[in-house]
């Protein structure tokens, strides 16, 4: 059988986690590379180990040599720092910056025809600095964020409403930061406006309009509020499901509709900027940049998102990346 190569930058927590979830679901055969020697050997060995257990047929390699991603066709990056209780996401930018420069050198190197996943913060300005670094095209570097705002903003309005999350369509658009933009008008219990649902709940319009507020709140600080409680990393083991999420989209060619940073033209009115958006994915990549009407609100929402990524890739610039 032709399996997949599918590489994984950065063998830390969430690299971790992909390599487990890409073994136990067959999606390919893995590498996993990191800078600190003998620990990505580790972590492969050790999920190897386990192929008996959960009945996989793939292969695991860790390694510290770039040379070993050559020919992968698909490369998901979690090098750089994760963040600590107090730090923003933005706050990494200098250091995972200058990391991320190298590894979209060694990937353009060792492995120019994958499409790349990239996860490292601060989310939007990685993902611009990778594909102009690379020269990849733009529909080939797509950055995870939307899904893991979207499943977090599902996971909250499942719990309020008592309904299984399995039932709960929402979605968040624009940057990975406090900005982020939950669409609340949007948000459906399998076709059923949420809104109407706490509206029924609470009797009241102004209760449902706190009650989705303090939910929409608790989504945007979502990422800050497990960094609180981990104290030493941030989230892990969603950020990881939500590019697995990506991955088999792909690698399945499944033309999945969902929400990541992805190059926008002239949608969106964003003029050459990446950013969380709804998008088709498939065997070629971004397929397709969906639009959806906003509102007055919405529009402003998003634009103030928008404004806060391209605030952060000019300083970015302004460091000489
Ligand atoms: N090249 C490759 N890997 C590197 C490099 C580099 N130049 N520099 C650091 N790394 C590796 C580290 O050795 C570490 O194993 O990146 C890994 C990062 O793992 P963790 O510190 O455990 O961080 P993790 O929780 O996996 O998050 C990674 O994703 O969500 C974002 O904000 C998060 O930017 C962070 C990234």
């Amino acid at each position: 059988m032709n399996r997949k190569k599918i590489a994984l930058i950065g063998g830390g927590q969430i690299g971790g986690v992909l390599a487990q979830l890409i073994a136990q679901k067959e999606l390919g055969d893995v590498v996993l590379f990191d800078i600190v020697e003998d620990m990505p050997q580790g972590k492969t060995l050790d999920i190897a180990e386990a192929s008996r257990v959960d009945q996989f047929d793939v292969s695991l390699n860790g390694t510290n040599d770039y040379k070993d991603i050559s020919g992968a066709d698909l490369v998901i990056v979690t090098a750089g720092l994760p963040r600590k209780p107090g730090m923003s996401r933005d706050d990494l930018l200098t250091t995972n910056a200058g990391i991320m420069k190298q590894v979209a050198e060694a990937v353009r190197d060792n492995a120019p025809d994958s499409i790349v996943i990239i996860i490292s913060n601060p989310l939007d300005a990685m993902v611009t600095l990778f594909q102009k670094v690379s020269g990849f095209p733009h529909e080939r570097v797509i950055g995870q964020a939307g899904i893991l705002d979207s499943s977090r903003f599902s996971t909250f309005i499942a719990w309020e409403l008592g309904v299984s999350v399995k039932d709960v369509n929402a979605m968040v658009l624009g940057g990975h930061g406090d900005t982020m933009v939950p669409l609340v008008r949007y948000a459906n219990v399998n076709g059923v406006p949420v809104m109407e649902m706490l509206e029924r709940k609470y009797g009241d319009e102004a209760k449902a309009k706190e009650v989705i507020d303090a939910m929409v709140n608790r989504t945007k600080m979502a990422g800050g509020e497990v960094v609180k409680l981990l104290k030493t990393g941030s989230a892990f083991y969603s950020p990881a499901s939500s590019a697995i999420q990506m991955a088999e989209a792909i690698i399945k060619d499944e033309k999945r509709l969902l929400p990541t940073c992805a190059y926008l033209d002239t949608e969106y009115d964003a003029g050459g900027y990446f950013v969380g958006v709804p998008t088709v994915l498939g065997a070629s990549g971004i397929e397709k940049v969906v639009e959806v009407s906003l509102n007055e609100e919405e529009s402003a929402a998003f634009e103030k998102s928008l404004n806060a990524v391209k605030g952060l890739v000019s300083d970015m610039e302004r460091l000489g990346f």
